[in-house]
């Protein structure tokens, strides 16, 4: 069988991760799939930083050139962001390869716009790893439970967050001294603001809620509350009264089933409830549906190699579908339904 093509489209954390596994568990992949895989080429903003088992000769600064080159048949993007990560999805699907992203910003602003261009090239748009790192729920959602009713998705799905609001819990520490060690610890953005503002727990609540309940869910549609104004203080009385501080993210569908709503905001949770349990960056979401009734996902929702598990799953089912010149389900938003941040209070 002939192997399958692949373009890396960004080598940071989890992309040094992806290259690792997809060279040292060649073997194993090859099995899964039916053919073998050949890393075709390694996008990089600096060629110069050493990589890990990424060998050096695939490493290119020309990211539009590798997705163009006609030949690969799946891309992978761990760039993040919205441009240039957008224009080069879109030349790879003009250009035949299916691509597996981890962009959770640019799912949740242009989601919509991707599929149907995937859907117009016969390829394949998978994003496990933009939503709870390790952690399946795009695919449950999509696939397992296409058949049930979703009618809400609750849960913690941003690690940084929690790590510093169970720090605060832990060890009685304030806001900044918290969020010093998760930078510390490599468990933020680059930026912190997307973590601590809310932004990333917004992005990944319009990507879920879309897929729960099969309508169009932007970013914007997503009410927005960080931990900044979180203090030390607030923790302790939660504390006093059998409560800790939680960011959730909730994803509801109204009682009439016509309208949905999304919100993210530091939320109080009694000490009983498995939620309070969920301790440092790990993350953790229930769904809750007609038939199934109530499921729990709990695990890593951030760092290198638990966001290469995600990406190296979805790798394996878009090349499964190359081979079998076929495609996985496309969108699953076939309604419009309007969209309330915070619905009927
Ligand atoms: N910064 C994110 C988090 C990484 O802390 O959860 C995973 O999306």
């Amino acid at each position: 069988t002939r192997p399958l093509k692949v373009a890396l489209l960004g080598c940071g954390v989890v992309g040094t991760e992806v290259a690792r596994i997809i060279t040292t568990h060649a073997d194993d992949l090859a099995a899964r799939i039916g053919a073998p895989i050949e890393l075709a080429g390694v996008a990089v903003r600096r060629p110069n930083r050493v990589r890990a088992g990424v060998p050096a000769e695939l490493l290119t600064t020309d990211a539009t050139a590798l997705v163009k080159r006609g030949d690969i048949d799946v891309v992978i993007e761990v760039i993040g962001g919205i441009e240039p990560a957008r224009s080069l999805i879109t030349s790879a699907f003009e250009h035949g390869a299916s691509v597996v992203s981890a962009n959770k910003a640019l799912l949740a602003a242009e989601g919509t716009v991707l599929h149907a261009a995937a859907v117009e090239h016969h390829v394949d748009l998978y994003y496990e790893a933009a939503v709870a790192g390790a952690i399946p729920l795009i695919r449950p959602l999509r696939e397992s439970l296409a058949g049930d009713k979703v009618n809400r998705v609750l849960g913690i799905v941003n690690g940084t967050t929690n790590f510093i609001l169970d720090k605060m819990d832990s060890t009685g520490a304030g806001y900044s001294e918290a969020l010093d060690e998760a930078t510390a610890l490599g468990y933020a953005e680059a930026d912190p603001t997307a973590d601590v503002e809310g932004f990333d727990a917004a992005a990944k609540a319009a990507i879920l809620a879309g897929i729960a309940f099969h309508t169009r869910v932007r970013f914007d549609d997503v009410h927005r509350e960080g931990i900044t104004e979180v203090t030390a203080t607030d923790i302790a009385s939660a504390k006093q009264m059998g409560c800790t501080v939680k960011l959730l993210a909730i994803c509801e569908r109204s009682a009439d089933g016509k309208s949905v709503t999304a919100r993210v905001h530091p939320a109080m949770i009694p000490l009983s409830h498995p939620l309070a349990s969920v301790r440092e960056a790990y993350n953790a979401v229930f769904v809750e549906s007609s038939a199934a009734g109530s499921l729990m996902f709990y695990g890593p929702g951030a760092g290198g190699a638990p966001t290469a598990s995600a990406v190296l799953g979805d790798l394996v089912a878009a090349c499964r579908n190359k081979l079998a010149e076929t495609t996985g389900p496309g969108e699953s938003a076939y309604a419009q339904l309007p969209v309330s941040p915070m619905g009927d209070v």
